[in-house]
């Protein structure tokens, strides 16, 4: 069966002292190997993270790169920088990129495939704007975002992507999908995944729901059968982490 894989994204929040300080207060108890637990911490946060999660098993990763290997490319990081920092998740096209940084879809099937070739691990995220979600394009949006993301993404590589359903009208909302709308969203990507490559890819990929997750709805999202743990915000700054991880 798929292993869970719970992970907060730090957005930019904490500063190096603060990171020691956060990481203090939740590292022993976020502490598990039930669920893959990952920090998702900004860049210049990684390598004092790393020394203070030194022996647990809370793994670690950013919130961006750049898809070259290195050069004139001012403000970006590399796939190699983050790797020897020591993180190894990278998120992909979360909303935030597309949208404030105008992040497209060939520069997201670019970054996801340099990811791969890099050993980095991706976790791209997908999700559609309250004005998809009420017209009811939504789901013809997202299969558009999948499908242009694995562009020449080979089956061993799409299986070992995490995917984050995060609808935009969640994030940061207070509004949580439902447990069934989130359910029929991750279900309907695990369907395209599945028609994209083939029934291994598609029992296997995991898929995270992200968007107002907290202590109160974790256990209900992630009880859904395809929905394979989460990706937080807001509540992943706080104490209240340690009950969602352990939800
Ligand atoms: P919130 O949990 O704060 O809604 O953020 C979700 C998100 O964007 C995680 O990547």
């Amino acid at each position: 069966m798929r292993k869970k894989i719970i992970a907060g994204n730090w957005k930019m929040n904490m500063t190096v002292s603060e990171t020691k300080e956060l990481i203090g207060k939740l590292k022993d108890k976020c502490n598990t190997d039930k669920v893959d637990v990952v920090f998702i911490v900004p860049s210049i946060d990684v390598t004092t993270a790393k020394e203070c999660l030194k022996g647990t098993n809370i793994r670690l990763g950013t919130q961006n790169f750049y898809f070259e290997d290195k050069g004139a490319f001012t403000g970006e990081i590399s796939a190699k920088m983050i790797l020897d920092a020591g993180a190894e998740y990278v998120i992909i096209g979360h909303s935030e990129r597309r949208n404030i940084f105008k992040e497209d879809d060939t520069m997201i099937n670019k970054k996801l495939i340099k990811a791969h070739e890099s050993g980095l691990k991706p976790i791209l995220c997908c999700g559609e704007s309250l004005e998809l979600r009420e017209n009811g394009t939504y789901k013809k949006f997202i299969e558009e975002q999948i499908k242009s993301a694995f562009l020449n993404v080979s089956d061993v590589n799409a299986m070992n992507t995490v995917i984050a359903y995060e609808p935009i009208w969640a994030i940061g909302t207070g509004k949580t999908a439902t447990s069934d709308e989130a359910e029929e969203v991750c279900k309907f990507i695990r369907d395209i995944i599945g028609k994209l490559y083939n029934d291994k890819v598609k029992d296997e990929i995991r898929i995270q729901y992200g968007g107002s997750v907290n202590s109160k709805n974790a256990n209900e999202l992630f009880s859904k059968e395809d929905i394979d743990g989460g990706l937080v915000g807001g509540a992943s700054l706080k104490e209240e982490f340690i009950d969602i991880v352990n939800y």
